[in-house]
């Protein structure tokens, strides 16, 4: 996790370098700090936000043209100032950021320590700069010094590191965690992630694994880890620092909910694409997806989807579970890993084994990162930044990538013509807000939730309890319909929210039946159907929505009013919906 920048400007270069790195700030959040470099190095941070940082210490108050930033996600060594980056050496000329994990840091940092080197945290990170001033030391000069040092490294990072030696330039380096180049007139970037330098530059150059870079004002570098130059394309980016922006809402996440609609039209614009990826695969029999949290739950409606409409077995794996089921993978499975950061580290770790034995396809948000690199195929998600740490439009425009893929496997033209009926049926659930305000205001201070599904809308019914979980820190649960009988009914009792899904289709009856024996005992339903369902009349409460959308396509609708619900709950309860404790936006850690 973690979020770093460098830049080297003709002036000051602080302003610049905090409104960058505050657009990575849903990459951590434990602390923030700054280091330029002039004839010293100079460096402020401290725990907390970057907003309650610099309200105490002024982040932008500090000299210099060359600059390096840091937001954490703490890993090794409790949120403090001394664990929070930027570290420095000894002697303090060289001071490094860093975004991931050094494996081997307590062997090195021993070995240091004997030749007398003096630790100030208890982070990994910290070997990093008493290495580079060791074999700065020794004679060499700054990028030599970090390529010997990343030689010694055993885990992830992305560096970026300066020194009063060479007071002109930032070295960085990649192994495992994004870092890409902005470059432009004014000056040079190096960050995590695109939105931190948009402001500045759309001309971007994505770095690969083992890449070494030297940023200088009018110059940029990249050389391979022996230090032999290569050229690399640059990509300009068609996202505007507007998208990375609230846009004049109060929250990312309500920002990323009404953008849906626009989000399912762009990812739908992919379906010729999607096509001709569908007609370039081999002979397969099985299909596999594999995901995290959110993107998991996406896979899952992919599973029904394939199941009913294709008849091809297909199942779905956590990826941080997926080592335990590689070995029945073959060259007749198709893997399909779902992720909207594409650079979360169990899906990484579980395509590298994959794609050495079966053909794999990524549906992925971000353009340029790891895990597009490493798959067979790439399908883009289309649904532009998202900064809250809640995955909203990122999961609608995984689904819409899920039904296109089916429908063209099927060649079924009718769902591909339904699906263009979807953004407009979204934007009538996002005009429900009033109405779900009031439903957030009168459930907020529940403890525990339920989410009731079957079929299809079982997964709607997991992702609205994640979803729950993750902003309000109100427990919750998500299951089947059918499944509550066998034990879970035990923790229905009076006054307890349950949300049922009952759109019209197959699995209604049986639905319906389901949430009357949990309204028989007691709990209070809010269901989520058809504003023709005379059945649904006795409830307490519920949201209604257009008969057209049946249980086939009830996900890509019905998820919309359970994350507003969820966002209007974390808003009635004072808790910032874009920023949950504990969570980062992209989970780069295994
Ligand atoms: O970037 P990914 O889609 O691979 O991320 C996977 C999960 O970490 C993510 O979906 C997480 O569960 C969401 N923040 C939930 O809203």
């Amino acid at each position: 996790m973690c979020g770093i920048v460098g830049c080297i400007l003709d002036n000051e270069v602080a302003p610049t370098i905090i409104e960058s790195i505050k657009k990575l700030e849903y990459r951590g959040y434990d602390s923030v700090g700054i280091a330029t470099v002039t004839d010293k190095i100079n460096v402020k941070k401290g725990s907390g936000k970057i907003k309650e940082v610099d309200d105490e210490i002024q982040l932008t108050e500090i000299d210099g043209n060359i600059g390096i930033a840091h937001v954490r996600w703490a890993t090794h060594g409790n949120p403090t100032r001394e664990n929070a980056h930027p570290h420095n050496s000894c002697d303090n000329k060289v001071s490094v950021v860093h975004n991931g994990i050094i494996e081997n840091y307590k062997e090195l940092k021993q070995e240091l320590q004997l030749e007398g080197h003096v630790f100030k945290s208890e982070t990994d990170t910290e070997v990093i700069p008493h290495l580079i001033e060791k074999y700065m030391k020794e004679g060499n000069n700054l990028l030599k010094s970090t390529q010997l040092t990343i030689k010694k490294l055993v885990g992830s990072y992305a560096l970026a590191v300066i020194s009063t030696e060479e007071p002109d330039k930032i070295i960085g380096a990649r192994k495992e965690s994004p870092l890409i180049v902005g470059v432009s007139d004014k000056g040079n970037f190096l960050a995590s992630d695109v939105p931190a330098i948009l402001n500045e530059t759309r001309q971007v150059i994505y770095l690969e694994d083992n890449e070494i870079i030297q940023l200088e004002k009018d110059k940029v570098t990249i050389m391979d880890n022996n230090l032999n130059p290569i050229e690399k394309e640059i990509t300009t980016i068609d996202w505007n620092p507007e998208m990375a922006e609230k846009g004049g809402y109060p929250h990312f996440m309500l920002k990323e909910i009404n953008e849906e609609p626009q989000v399912i039209r762009d990812t739908l614009s992919e379906s010729p694409k999607i096509k001709e990826i569908v007609s370039k695969f081999k002979n397969f029999n099985r299909i596999c997806f594999v995901a995290c949290g959110t993107s998991y739950h996406a896979s899952l409606i992919g599973e029904y989807l394939i199941e009913t409409q294709l008849h091809i077995p297909t199942e779905v794996i956590l990826a941080s579970e997926f080592e335990y089921f590689q070995n029945t993978l073959d060259n007749h499975t198709l893997v399909i890993f779902i992720t909207q950061s594409g650079e979360t580290a169990d899906t990484i770790q579980a395509l590298k084994t994959a794609k050495k034995i079966s053909e794999t396809l990524a549906i992925v948000n971000v353009v340029g990162s790891t895990i597009t690199r490493e798959a067979h195929h790439v399908i883009y998600t289309r649904a532009g930044p998202e900064i809250g740490v809640a995955a909203t439009k990122t999961y609608l425009s995984q689904l819409i990538c899920i039904y296109l893929l089916v429908a063209h496997l099927k060649e079924d033209e009718e769902l591909i013509q339904k699906l263009y009926s979807i953004p407009e049926l979204a934007e009538e659930s996002i005009k429900r807000e009033e109405q779900i305000i009031e439903i957030a205001k009168k459930y907020k201070t529940a403890k525990d939730f339920f989410y009731i599904g079957r079929g299809f809308n079982y997964p709607t019914a997991l992702e609205g309890a994640l979803k729950l979980k993750e902003i309000t820190y109100i427990h919750a649960e998500g299951y089947p319909a059918g499944e509550l009988k066998h034990g879970p009914l035990a923790l229905i009792e009076d006054g307890i929210p349950v949300v049922g899904i009952l759109p019209p289709g197959s699995s209604y009856a049986k639905t319906f039946n389901n949430l009357q024996e949990i309204r028989a005992r007691g709990a209070h339903m809010i269901i989520l159907g058809a504003d023709n369902d005379t059945q649904i009349d006795d409830v307490h409460d519920k949201l209604l929505f257009n008969p057209v959308v049946d249980e086939l396509i009830a996900p890509l609708i019905y998820i919309i009013d359970l994350q507003l619900l969820s966002y209007h709950i974390s808003v009635q309860k004072e808790i910032d919906p874009d920023k949950p404790k504990n969570l980062a936006k992209s989970v780069t850690v295994v």
